[in-house]
C-alpha cells in the first residue's frame, strides 16, 4: 500500500493546514541522540532520522568476538569467530528525542507509525509510555489519542541492541522513518485497506477492495467513495455506497475493462482513492496504490505470471546499503534496484526481515517482484541466542499480521516465506511453528503461496517429517543437486531455490592456479576470494548448477541467489579469527555498489534485452610473463575466438561436456603478455555478432571520477554514487592502483560516505578519502535540499586530480 496525501511529508514545525483531513508529518529533522537509556548532556548528538547510530565506528574486532558453532555451516565445534556483524558497535542502548506539533486534538485521531526501530523499542509520548517493540526489523504503530495534546508533543524512543542477537550487521536505532498521522475520528485506520483481483483477464478484472473504517460510534450518514484511478491517473470505475457495516469490513467491488496488468517489464499501479464522508462533508482520503495482475502457482509447469511462464532471476539481500549502514535511503535502494534489474533480475528476498517500506514500493514502480520473508529464527533452538526465538513464542502473530497487512496491497510481493533455515526443521516443536505462522498468514492473505527456506534435508528431516509438505511452495537452500529427488518425493510439484550459489568473490582479485572447487572452501593471502568465480563454501556453489536446473526443468520456479550485494557481517570463508575481515564476499555486486565479474555472468544470462559481453581477468599482470592466466568471456553470444596481441587463442562455444562450459567460454591455457586481449564473439547463426578488447594499462596518469547521474533532486536526500579510478595518459584504466584518494564535495551537496569493496579494510565510511581496492572506490554525494550545482574533487599523490559536476534541482 503506497500513501498519498494531502499534505506531506511537513517539517517539524512548519504550518499544518487544519482544515486538512489527513495530515501527515515525518519526522526526519530535529531529533537529539544520546547513546544510552537517558539524554548524557556533553554526548547528546543532533540527528537525522533515519539515523544508524553503529556504521560511524570505529571497526574493532572486540565488537563481535564470539565462540560459537556455526551449526547451519556444518561445524560441530565452537571457534573463535570475528567481523560476524560487521565489526561495528552496534550493541548497547540509544534513546533519541524530538517535539512534534498538533495544532488541534478535538475530533481528531492520532497514530504515530515507526517503520522499523533497531531493536527493543520502547516509545514516550508526554511522559507516557505508549508502545514497546522488540523486533527490529517490523514496522509498527500506536494510536495516542487521549494523550497527544494540542500544540506541542515531546517523543521519546529508546532502543537496545543485545548481544548475541543478530548473525549479521543489524544497524541501531532509528534507522527507519518515523510518522504522526492525524484524521478525523472517522477515518481509514493504519493499513485498513485490502485491495485482491480476483479475476484477471486481458478484456477485464475485477477488483475487490475491503477497508476498515475507525470511529463510526455515534455516527451516521457515512458515505463512502472509491474511484479507481488507471496508472494515467484516470478514473476507471466508481463506487458510493451508504457504511452500513459497522464493526465489520466493507467491501467495495469494481470491474476494470481492459486492465494493464502489472508486471517486471511494465509496472503498472492503479489507485484506489477512498473517500468517506460524514452528513456529506469529506472527513478523510485515503489511496491504495495496487496493481491488477495473476500468480498462478501450477504443479509440475512452473510459475505463471498474468499467464506467461515466468522463473524467478531472483536475488537476496540483507538490509544495510554498506557505507551508509542500516539508515534506509531511498536514493540508495532505487541505485541498488537499477544496477540489478539491469544484470536481468526480476525478484528479490528480503532475507530475513520485514524491508523497509520504501523497498516495497520501489519494487511495486520498477518492476521487481518480492519475497517478504521475516525471521531468521523461530522460537525452539534458535540460531542467534538473543534473538529474534527470545521473543517469537510472544510476538510471532503480531509481528506476522503487521507484516502482512502492511504488504498485502503490493502487486510486487508475490510469496510469503515464514522463515530461513530455522533449526526447528527437524522435529515436531517446528511444525508446530509452521504451522502457527501459515495460519497467521492465511487468516489475512490468501492471495500468495507460503514457502520457507529449508535446508536440513537429511533423513527425518523436512522431506520426510511433513515439514516441507506443509508449504505451498517448498523453497530450498543450496541444493540443486537433489532437487529431482525432492520433486519425486514431495506431493506439491514444485521447487524453489529459495536461496542459491554463496559463490564466494573479491571484485577484481584473481588467484592462480584456476580451478573449480565447488562445495570446498579455498583461502588465499589477504582474505580475499577468487574473482574467477570459481569457488564457494562447503555448503555452496557456483551459479552455472543452478542455471542448470532453471534450464532443464519446468517445476523449477527458479532461484534467489546469495546475495545481490555484499553487506556488513558474515564475512566467510573468513569468519573464523581472521580479523579485519567483517564483510560478505558472497554479493555479486561488492558493498561500493561496484558489480564483480559475477554480475556479469548473471546478466549474460538474465537480461535477455542487451547483450552481455564482458572479458575476465584484468590484464595488468606485470611479474606473470609467460604464466598461465586463464581468460574467461562471460557473454550472451553462444561463440567467441580470443586473440593475445593479435594470436588467435582458438574458439569457445558454449556446450554441455561441463556445466561451466554450458554458462562461460574459457581458455583455461592462455599465457599472460602485456598488451591486448581480444574477443570476437559470434550470434546463434554464426554471424559475427560483438568484438571487445581490453588493454594492459601504462603508467599512473590522472584520476578518473564516473558519476551515476548527473541530475539529484533538491530534497535533501537524493543520492549521487561516484566511482573513483586512476588511468594512464591514454585513459586504460588501471585495475591494480590501491593508493588513497580524498574527496572535496562544495555548493549544493554534501559528502555522504566512501567505500572501496574491500571486505578487510577498517577505513571508516565517513572520512572522505578511500583506499582505492583493485583500482576502483566509490564515493557518496547527497543533494542540499536547495537548488544548484554540487562540485567534486578526488585528488591523490602521483597523479593528476579530477573534478566533476552534478546539478541539483
Ligand atoms: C545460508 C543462510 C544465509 C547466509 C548464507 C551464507 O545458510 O541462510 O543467511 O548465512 O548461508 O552462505
Amino acid at each position: 500500500m503506497k500513501f498519498q496525501y494531502l499534505f506531506i511529508l511537513m517539517a517539524l514545525s512548519g504550518a499544518i493546514n487544519i482544515n486538512a483531513q489527513r495530515e501527515v508529518q515525518t519526522l526526519k529533522h530535529g531529533w537529539e541522540f544520546s547513546h544510552g537509556n537517558v539524554f548524557d548532556a556533553p554526548n547528546i548528538q543532533q540527528v537525522r532520522i533515519p539515523h544508524d547510530w553503529a556504521i560511524y565506528g570505529p571497526f574493532d574486532r572486540k565488537h563481535d568476538l564470539q565462540i560459537v558453532a556455526v551449526e547451519q555451516n556444518g561445524e560441530t565445534e565452537a571457534t573463535e569467530k570475528t567481523g560476524r556483524t560487521g565489526g561495528l558497535p552496534f550493541i548497547g542502548k540509544g534513546i533519541y528525542r524530538t517535539v512534534f506539533e498538533i495544532p488541534d486534538t478535538i475530533n481528531r485521531s492520532v497514530t504515530i507509525v515507526f517503520d522499523g526501530v533497531m531493536s527493543n523499542a520502547e516509545v514516550t509520548l508526554n511522559g507516557k509510555k505508549v508502545i514497546s517493540w522488540p523486533y527490529g526489523y517490523n514496522s509498527f504503530y500506536v494510536n495516542v489519542d487521549g494523550i497527544v495534546l494540542p500544540g506541542e508533543n515531546r517523543l521519546e524512543v529508546a532502543c537496545e541492541n543485545k548481544e548475541g542477537q543478530s548473525r549479521w550487521y543489524p544497524g541501531a536505532g532509528l534507522y527507519r522513518n518515523v510518522h504522526v498521522i492525524s484524521t478525523d475520528k472517522v477515518h481509514i485506520p493504519t493499513w485498513g485497506t485490502f485491495v485482491t483481483t480476483p479475476v484477471v483477464t486481458k478484456e477485464y478484472a475485477s477488483v475487490s477492495l475491503s477497508m476498515e473504517v475507525a470511529g463510526t460510534y455515534n455516527r451516521q450518514n457515512i458515505n463512502i467513495t472509491t474511484v479507481i484511478l488507471n496508472p494515467e491517473g484516470k478514473e476507471v470505475a466508481k463506487k458510493s455506497n451508504v457504511f452500513c457495516a459497522r464493526g465489520q469490513e466493507f467491501t467495495q467491488n469494481f470491474l476494470v475493462n481492459h486492465p494493464i496488468l502489472w508486471s517486471p517489464d511494465n509496472p503498472a499501479l492503479y489507485t484506489a482513492k477512498t473517500i468517506l464522508s460524514v452528513d456529506g462533508k469529506v472527513v478523510d482520503e485515503y489511496d491504495t496504490s495496487f496493481g491488477i495482475r495473476s500468480l498462478a502457482y501450477v504443479p509440475q509447469k512452473g510459475f505463471f505470471l498474468n499467464g506467461v511462464p515466468t522463473k524467478f532471476k531472483g536475488v537476496c539481500n540483507h538490509h544495510d546499503l554498506g557505507p551508509l549502514g542500516a539508515a534506509v535511503n531511498k536514493s540508495a535502494l532505487r541505485h541498488q534496484l537499477e544496477l540489478l534489474k539491469d544484470m536481468g533480475v526480476n525478484a528479490i528476498r528480503t532475507s530475513h526481515n520485514m524491508p523497509a517500506p520504501e523497498l516495497v514500493e520501489l519494487c511495486d514502480e520498477m518492476g521487481l517482484m518480492m519475497m517478504i520473508e521475516p525471521f531468521d529464527d523461530w522460537g525452539f533452538r534458535p540460531k542467534s541466542p538473543n534473538g529474534y526465538g527470545a521473543v517469537f513464542d510472544e510476538w510471532a502473530e503480531k509481528d506476522v499480521s503487521n507484516m502482512i497487512r502492511h504488504f498485502r496491497n503490493n502487486p510486487s510481493v508475490v510469496m510469503w516465506s515464514i522463515g530461513n533455515e530455522v533449526p526447528s526443521q527437524w522435529g515436531e516443536p517446528g511444525i508446530g511453528e509452521l504451522l502457527r505462522l501459515r495460519n497467521t498468514v492465511r487468516k489475512l492473505d490468501t492471495t500468495r503461496p507460503i514457502t520457507c527456506g529449508m535446508d536440513q534435508v537429511g533423513e527425518g528431516a523436512v522431506i520426510d517429517n511433513g515439514f516441507a509438505a506443509a508449504l505451498d511452495i517448498p523453497g530450498f537452500n543450496y541444493k540443486p543437486q537433489f532437487y529431482d529427488k525432492f520433486y519425486e518425493k514431495l506431493p506439491n510439484g514444485l521447487i524453489l531455490g529459495s536461496e542459491t550459489a554463496s559463490t564466494v568473490s573479491s571484485r577484481g582479485q584473481y588467484f592462480f592456479p584456476v580451478e573449480f572447487k565447488d562445495h570446498n572452501v579455498v583461502l588465499h593471502p589477504e582474505n580475499q576470494s577468487n574473482s574467477y568465480d570459481n569457488e564457494s563454501c562447503s555448503w555452496s556453489n557456483t551459479p552455472d548448477f543452478d542455471f542448470a536446473r532453471d534450464d532443464d526443468n519446468d517445476w523449477c520456479i527458479g532461484q534467489f541467489v546469495w546475495t545481490g550485494f555484499d553487506y556488513l557481517g558474515e564475512p566467510s570463508p573468513y569468519d573464523t579469527d581472521a580479523w579485519p575481515s567483517h564483510s560478505s564476499v558472497f554479493g555479486i555486486i561488492d558493498l561500493a555498489s561496484l558489480p564483480k565479474d559475477r554480475y556479469y555472468l548473471y546478466r549474460s544470462k538474465w537480461n535477455e534485452d542487451s547483450p552481455t559481453l564482458h572479458i575476465l581477468p584484468h590484464w595488468n599482470w606485470k611479474g606473470r610473463e609467460g604464466g598461465v592466466t586463464p581468460v574467461f568471456v562471460y557473454t550472451s553470444y553462444p561463440k567467441a575466438e580470443l586473440f593475445i596481441n593479435g594470436i588467435s587463442q582458438g574458439i569457445r562455444e558454449k556446450n554441455d561436456s561441463t556445466v561451466y562450459n554450458r554458462y562461460r567460454l574459457m581458455w583455461m591455457d592462455t599465457k599472460y603478455e602485456p598488451g591486448e586481449l581480444k574477443v570476437v564473439t559470434y550470434d546463434k547463426n554464426g554471424k559475427l555478432a560483438e568484438e571487445k578488447t581490453i588493454r594492459t594499462a601504462g603508467k599512473p596518469h590522472h584520476l578518473v571520477a564516473t558519476p551515476h547521474r548527473k541530475i539529484l533532486a533538491a530534497n535533501g536526500e537524493d543520492l549521487c554514487y561516484i566511482t573513483i579510478q586512476v588511468a594512464d595518459k591514454d585513459g586504460n584504466i588501471i585495475p591494480t592502483d590501491n593508493r588513497r584518494v580524498k574527496f572535496k564535495v562544495e555548493g549544493a551537496g554534501s559528502f555522504e560516505a566512501t567505500a572501496n569493496g574491500d571486505p578487510t579494510s577498517l577505513l571508516p565510511f565517513q572520512k572522505p578519502e578511500m583506499d582505492l581496492f583493485s583500482g576502483a572506490a566509490t564515493a557518496i554525494v547527497r543533494s542540499a535540499d536547495k537548488e544548484g550545482i554540487i562540485t567534486f574533487t578526488a585528488s591523490a599523490n602521483g597523479v593528476k586530480p579530477v573534478t566533476t559536476t552534478i546539478q541539483v534541482e
